[in-house]
This record gives structure tokens, C-alpha cells and sequence, in this order.
């Protein structure tokens, strides 16, 4: 398995740009299942979950090419209405293909999905607002199986403003008869993205960026072109990294008010942060102080980025405060960031965070996608050298991060 070697207590400067977004991605390619044709999407990050997610299609008999950041996949040779565990395990944004593969077979059989580090991530709100659509759905064997003759619109309420129950009743909605009006809707950038696809192939999806989101269900949907916004979650990791190590960082190729919760707590920690049309600049001014975060629905702080910003509080000259109120189990990074000299306290969902006056290189382990980030962005704060295991997880959402960082000054090297 690959490992990251850091020599950290290096100043980087320069221009770093961010990819396309990984969860508007992992939400379009699925529901390009709805389209009977070829759809081609562009800006899509060459990463481990998007080429899964193609995998997870291949093997219901799609057709695909990935070349640059451009997706082409035709789906007139779909063949298979069944998603077994194997493919649904490794990738849980897998779950999105079973609203498609209804609409095309009137039926599916899709594994449910595990837990994974962060949680049990039930997928019950996606199930109930099918149900509410008209679906007949059994749980057998651990495997959703689902059968209708046609989905109805209806007016469903989200106990919890879920990412993945929203996409996936939008998906659902769009060719359903009648009129869905999704309430306590998730708000995320990326559901945005997934509405305006399904809109652009000829949806009437509105409310989209609202906690409302209405469609009037259409007979079918046409081939489109589609262009997937630039990662948030990216951006807010390497402006994070900025304001931890860097005197002069534009971040290129964002959406600068999409992160517009982070940039708040990170001024009042101290750094200097101005933004433009679409890059943000960050000075680091000396060393940040400790602030009081919670995480929360979009807009509020984003749960992705609760590890990045704690390896950048490790450091701050007093005290900190984190709440993770979205997984109940999201501080695997904490005992990691405390082998590299971190004071890092957790009574349950909460973390206390003692500001130390630096940090001491050590082997990690990375244990999920945005942990392991904050354990790259503390082995380039610490003073010495740190080995991170297991960056295959950091693999599965950040595009080429190595190169990134080596280009704006940092020591990092992959050891096959
Ligand atoms: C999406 O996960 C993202 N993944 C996550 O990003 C992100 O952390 C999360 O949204 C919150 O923003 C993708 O988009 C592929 P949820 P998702 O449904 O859809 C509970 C990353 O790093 N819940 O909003 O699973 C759930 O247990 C990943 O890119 C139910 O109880 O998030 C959790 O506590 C990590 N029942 C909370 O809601 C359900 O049916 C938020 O889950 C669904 C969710």
C-alpha cells in the first residue's frame, strides 16, 4: 500500500487549482442511468470514487470513456437492474443507481450499502421517500429489492436534510408522474449541480439551492452536456493549508461564497483571506488562535471539513472547540494528530483542542478520505518527518495531491 513521506516546517506559496467536484460527480454519473442515449460530462476529477463509480456502471452494462476530465457514457446498452454487494460496499454514493434502474426496469435489486469509518450511514430517508413514491421496497439478505409500475409525485419530508436522500428522490422525482416537492430538502452545492444536469436533459426541477425543492415529473429526459462545478470541499482544504503554512496562496478554480462558512471561522482565527470572481487569496499571519466550530447542514461549517480545520487548530495559540453533529463518529484523526505532539481531548461528540507550540513529525495512519487529509496538512506543520499510511483514502478525493502540493513548495513524496 502507498504511504506519503512529509519533511514539514517548509513556507509554501504560489497557485494551487482545484478539480472538479467529487460528490456532484458521483451523484451525475448514476443519474446519467435515466438518460436512454450518450451523455457527456466534463470536468469530472480523475479520482478512485469516479473511476468506481464507472466500474459500478460498466457492470450493468454501460458503456464508458474517461479521458481528461471528460465522461462520455452511453447507456442504450444497459442490461442489468442489479447492484450487488461486492460493487455497492467499497462506494456507498453506489445507492444512487437504484432510483435510475427502476425508472429503466420498473424493478432493482441493490445491495444496501455498509457503514464506513465515519458512521453507520443508514440509507433509511432514501427508502422512505421511495415508498412515498409509489415503490414496493423489501429488505432481503441485505439487499434492497424494489418493484413498481410507475412512481407518483408527492410531498415528502426529510426527517434530516440528508445529501444522498436528497439526490436520490430528485433522481427519483424527475420522471415521476405528477408533482414531488421535496421539504427540509439538503442545500449542498452539489445537489444544485445534480438539479441543474437533470434540467438541462430536459427536467422541471426548481428550488434548487432552497431547503424546497419542487419537480414536475417529465415522460423522459435527452442527451446532454454538463460541466460538474469545482470541488468545495478541495477548495476548503487547501485554503485551510494556506492559512496554516503560507504566506502567499491563491487557491484558482473555486466558488469562493460556497465555502463562505470556513472563510468566516478561519479570519476569525487570524488569517488574511480576500477572494475573486473564482480563486481565494490566503496570507497566513502568524499563528492562528483558537476558535469554537460546530458542523452543521450546508451552509453552515462543513463536516468534510472539520479534520482539515482541527490539524490547522492544533497549532493556534489557545484553545478550541469542535462539534461534529453530522457522524457520529468522525474524530478517528484524533489520536493520530496527538502521535504528532497534538493536545486533542473528545468527551463524545465533541473535541477539545489545547493549542500546541508545534508539532513533531511521526508515522500516522490514515483512516478515512478527509482524515487523512488533515493528517498530510499536520505532517507539513510539524517540524520533522512524517510517514502516513494507508493514503489510499486519501486517494479517493483529492486529484493528484502530491503534485499539487510539491508545485506550491511542499516536501511530499508516495512511496509505491
Ligand atoms: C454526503 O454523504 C457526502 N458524500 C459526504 O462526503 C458528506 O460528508 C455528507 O454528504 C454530509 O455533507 C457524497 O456526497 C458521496 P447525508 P451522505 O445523507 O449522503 C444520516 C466525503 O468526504 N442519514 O447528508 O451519506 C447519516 O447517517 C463524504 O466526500 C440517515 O440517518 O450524507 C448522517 O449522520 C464523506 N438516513 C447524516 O444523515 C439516511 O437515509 C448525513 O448524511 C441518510 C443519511
Amino acid at each position: 500500500m502507498d504511504k506519503y513521506r512529509i519533511s514539514g516546517g517548509k513556507a509554501l506559496s504560489g497557485e494551487i487549482s482545484v478539480s472538479g467536484s467529487k460528490n456532484s460527480a458521483l451523484a451525475i454519473l448514476p443519474a446519467s442511468l435515466l438518460i436512454n442515449g450518450i451523455t457527456r460530462i466534463k470536468n469530472v476529477p480523475n479520482l478512485k470514487d469516479v473511476c468506481y463509480m464507472l466500474n459500478v456502471l460498466e457492470s450493468l452494462g454501460v458503456k464508458y470513456s474517461f479521458s481528461g476530465s471528460i465522461v462520455e457514457i452511453d447507456t442504450r446498452t444497459l442490461s442489468k437492474y442489479i447492484a450487488d454487494y461486492d460493487l455497492i460496499r467499497k462506494m456507498r454514493a453506489s445507492i444512487y443507481v437504484l432510483s435510475p434502474l427502476l425508472h429503466r426496469f420498473k424493478k432493482a435489486e441493490v445491495s444496501l450499502p455498509g457503514g464506513c469509518a465515519i458512521g453507520t450511514r443508514p440509507v433509511d430517508l432514501h427508502i422512505k421517500g421511495l415508498k412515498e413514491l409509489g415503490v414496493e421496497i423489501e429488505l432481503e439478505h441485505g439487499y434492497i429489492e424494489a418493484k413498481m409500475t410507475q412512481m407518483k409525485g408527492k410531498e415528502i419530508y426529510l426527517d434530516f436534510p440528508s445529501v444522498g436522500a436528497t439526490c436520490q428522490l430528485m433522481i427519483a422525482g424527475v420522471l415521476a408522474a405528477g408533482k414531488t416537492i421535496i421539504y427540509n430538502a439538503a442545500k449542498e452545492p452539489e445537489i444544485e449541480d445534480l438539479g441543474k444536469f437533470l434540467n438541462s436533459a430536459g427536467g422541471q426541477i426548481s428550488g434548487l439551492g432552497t431547503n424546497e425543492i419542487s419537480i414536475t415529473g417529465v415522460d423522459s429526459l435527452h442527451e446532454t452536456e454538463f460541466s460538474v462545478i469545482p470541488d468545495r470541499i478541495e477548495t476548503g482544504s487547501f485554503t485551510i493549508l494556506g492559512a496554516a503554512l503560507s504566506k502567499n496562496l491563491t487557491v484558482n478554480n473555486t466558488i469562493p461564497h460556497q465555502i463562505e462558512a470556513l472563510i468566516e471561522k478561519l479570519q476569525e482565527s487570524g488569517a488574511e483571506i480576500t477572494v475573486s470572481q473564482n480563486s481565494i487569496h490566503i496570507k497566513k499571519s502568524g499563528r492562528p488562535q483558537g476558535i469554537n466550530v460546530k458542523t452543521l447542514p450546508y451552509p453552515g461549517f462543513p463536516t468534510d471539513l472539520q479534520a482539515p480545520l482541527m490539524a490547522y487548530l492544533t497549532v493556534a495559540d489557545g484553545p478550541s472547540i469542535i462539534n461534529e453533529t453530522i457522524f457520529e463518529n468522525r474524530f478517528h484523526h484524533v489520536p493520530e494528530l496527538n502521535r504528532l505532539a497534538a493536545d486533542i481531548k473528545i468527551e463524545g461528540q465533541t473535541a477539545y483542542i489545547k493549542g500546541v507550540p508545534s508539532l513533531e513529525g511521526a508515522p500516522v495512519m490514515a483512516s478515512d478520505l478527509r482524515g487523512g487529509f488533515a493528517l498530510v496538512l499536520a505532517g507539513l506543520i510539524a517540524e520533522s518527518e512524517t510517514i502516513i499510511n494507508r493514503i489510499y483514502h486519501i486517494d479517493r478525493g483529492y486529484e493528484e495531491l502530491e503534485t499539487k502540493l510539491q508545485k506550491i513548495g511542499a516536501d511530499i513524496i508516495r512511496i509505491k
